[in-house]
C-alpha cells in the first residue's frame, strides 16, 4: 500500500508541529507496512508577503492528485487573517467538497483539562460540523454608512443537499460508535435556517430507527458539553454552531495544543485535508516548544481517513502512553521539554 501525501507546513508553528507529525507518520508506516510519499508546498503567509499569492495559480490542480493533504497553520503577523482563509483554505475546502469539518475529542491524559479527574471514557465525542455553507457566507451589506440608521445584513444559505448530507454523515459515524447523535438548533431565535434544518434532522433520524437522536440549542448543549459531556458522543452542527462547539469541546479537554481536525470529503473523489485545530502561534513560533500532539492526532486522523485504522489507533495509543506518562511535556502541559522531545517520544513509542 502507498499513499500520496501533500504537507503544507505553512507559518510560525505548522512548520515545527509538520515536521514532528511527519516524522510520527513515517514510523507509523515502517510498523504497519505501508509507504506514504511526500511532496512538501511552502504556500503560506510568509510566501504571500514575497509573490503576493498564498498558493500558485494552479494550486488546486496541483494538489488534485494527491490521497491526503496534511496542513500545519497558516497566519504570519502582517498579513490579514482573510489573506490565508480566502487565498488557500477556503479554495481547498470548496475545491474539494470538503463539506465535513470533523473534530473527535477526547479527554487526554497529563492535560490541564478543566475536566481534570473525570475518565477518559466519560468524554470522547465527536463535533461534525458542515463546512461549506452555512452563517459563513458573504451575502450581506452594510448599509447607510455611517449615518444614525446605518445597518448590515448578514445572510445565511442553507440548501437541502447541503442540509441532508452532514446530518446523514454523522448518523452514519454514529452507527460506528455508541449510536447517539445530538444536533445543534436555535429555531426560538433564528425563524427560517433552523427549523429547517430541523426539519431535515427529524426525517433523516427516521431513516436510522437504531439511533438516538435528540436536538438542543446551541446555548443549552454549550452547557451540557461542560456539566454532562458524558451524555454527547456525535454532535452536528452548523458552520457556525459547529466551530463554536468544537472549539469548547477543544478547551474542555485539555486545549488547542491536543486538538486536532479533518476537512473531509466524504465520498473520497478529491483529496481530504488534516490540520491541528490551533494557528500558526507568533508568540511562541521559532522557539522550538509549541505542543506537537494536535498535529499528530491530525495525521492520525489522515491514516484513518487513508484506511489504515490499526496504524491510526497505534498513534493515537502512543501519544496517550506519552502523555499519561508524564516525563515529556512541553510547556503548555506543564513540563519543559521541546517540540523535537514530545515527537521524538512518540516515535519511540510506536
Ligand atoms: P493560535 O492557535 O495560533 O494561538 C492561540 C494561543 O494558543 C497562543 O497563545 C499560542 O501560543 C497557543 N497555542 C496554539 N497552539 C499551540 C501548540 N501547539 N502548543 C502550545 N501552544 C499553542 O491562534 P491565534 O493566536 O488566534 O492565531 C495566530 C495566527 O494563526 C493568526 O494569523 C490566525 O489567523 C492563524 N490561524 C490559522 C489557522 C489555520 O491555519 N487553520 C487556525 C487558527 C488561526
Ligand atoms: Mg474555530
Amino acid at each position: 500500500r502507498s499513499y500520496r501525501i501533500a504537507s503544507i507546513p505553512g507559518d510560525g508553528i505548522g512548520t515545527e508541529v509538520t515536521a514532528e507529525a511527519t516524522n510520527v507518520l513515517g514510523r507509523a508506516a515502517e510498523v504497519y507496512g505501508f509507504d506514504l510519499r511526500w511532496s512538501e508546498f511552502d504556500w503560506s503567509c510568509e510566501r504571500y508577503a514575497e509573490t503576493g499569492r498564498m498558493m500558485p495559480e494552479d494550486g488546486i490542480d496541483q494538489l488534485a492528485v494527491f490521497d491526503g493533504i496534511l496542513l500545519g497553520a497558516v497566519g504570519f503577523p502582517g498579513v490579514p487573517d482573510h489573506v490565508s482563509l480566502w487565498g488557500l483554505l477556503l479554495p481547498v475546502r470548496r475545491a474539494f467538497a470538503q463539506y465535513v469539518n470533523l473534530r473527535p475529542v477526547r479527554l487526554l491524559p497529563g492535560t490541564a483539562s478543566a475536566l481534570a479527574g473525570r475518565s477518559a471514557d466519560e468524554l470522547e465525542m465527536v463535533i461534525v460540523r458542515e463546512n461549506s455553507e452555512g452563517e459563513y457566507s458573504e451575502l450581506g451589506g452594510r448599509h447607510n454608512r455611517g449615518q444614525p440608521g446605518e445597518f448590515v445584513l448578514q445572510e445565511s444559505v442553507f440548501t437541502r443537499v447541503g442540509v441532508e448530507r452532514i446530518i446523514r454523515y454523522a448518523f452514519d459515524l454514529a452507527r460506528t460508535r455508541t449510536g447517539r447523535v445530538c444536533s445543534a438548533t436555535k429555531s426560538n431565535g433564528l425563524v427560517h435556517s433552523m427549523p429547517f434544518w430541523d426539519e431535515i434532522f427529524a426525517e433523516i433520524a427516521a431513516e436510522y430507527p437504531d439511533i438516538h437522536s435528540e436536538q438542543m440549542h446551541v446555548d443549552a448543549l454549550a452547557a451540557r458539553m461542560v456539566q454532562q459531556p458524558d451524555r454527547l458522543d456525535v454532535v452536528v452542527g452548523s458552520n457556525l454552531f459547529g466551530d463554536i462547539l468544537s472549539d469548547l469541546a477543544a478547551a474542555v479537554t485539555g486545549g488547542l495544543g491536543m486538538a486536532p481536525s479533518g476537512n473531509i470529503n466524504p465520498p473520497g473523489q478529491h483529496p481530504s485535508m488534516f490540520e491541528a485545530v490551533h494557528g500558526s502561534a507568533p508568540d511562541i513560533a521559532g522557539k522550538g516548544i509549541a505542543n506537537p500532539v494536535a498535529q499528530v492526532l491530525a495525521g492520525a486522523m489522515m491514516l484513518e481517513h487513508l484506511g489504515e485504522p490499526e496504524a491510526a489507533r497505534a498513534v493515537r495509543c502512543a501519544v496517550e502512553k506519552v502523555l499519561a506518562d508524564g516525563a515529556v511535556a512541553t510547556p503548555d502541559l506543564g513540563g519543559s521539554s521541546t517540540t523535537a522531545d514530545l515527537g521524538a517520544a512518540v516515535t519511540a513509542e510506536l
